[in-house]
């Protein structure tokens, strides 16, 4: 059978480094870092993150955090820092030497969140 896209980013270990490289790097990121810097809790977002990756791409785990909307709504979220973050991501996927067919799977799911974290 063909694998879950959860087994294809490397289960939960892959996805917790995933999530650590991507929150480094807006950590990084001149266009979003402010954000982040003003979170009170990075490290449970960061919990949150991998239980939402985790349950969101076939994993066993449950996704105990807010919905997308309630987690971003007051933020304002512009179109450029959706795409800063999303290239994040993707660089996170580089470094972790995931393929191509993985991350244009990815960038398809992040994508389709697009409504539920920008402009709200
Ligand atoms: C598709 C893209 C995104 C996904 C899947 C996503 C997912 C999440 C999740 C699961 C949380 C944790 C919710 C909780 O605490 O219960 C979160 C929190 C957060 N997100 Fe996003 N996010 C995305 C895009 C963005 C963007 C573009 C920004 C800003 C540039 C952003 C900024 C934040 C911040 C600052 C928090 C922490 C909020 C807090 O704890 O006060 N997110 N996000």
């Amino acid at each position: 059978m063909a694998k879950t896209l959860y087994e294809r980013l490397g289960g939960i270990e892959g996805i917790t480094r995933l999530v650590d490289d991507a929150v480094d790097a807006h950590f990084a990121n001149p266009l979003i870092k402010t954000r982040f810097e003003n979170t009170p809790d990075v490290e449970r977002a960061k919990r949150m993150s991998v239980e939402f990756f985790c349950a969101g791409s076939g994993g066993p785990q449950a996704y105990t955090g807010k919905d997308l909307v309630t987690a971003h709504k007051g933020m304002n979220i512009s179109e450029q820092e959706f795409i800063a973050a999303v290239d994040d991501i993707l660089s996170a996927m580089d470094k972790n030497n995931l393929g191509d067919d993985v991350k244009k799977d990815v960038l398809g799911v992040l994508y389709s969140l697009k409504g539920q974290i920008i402009r709200i």
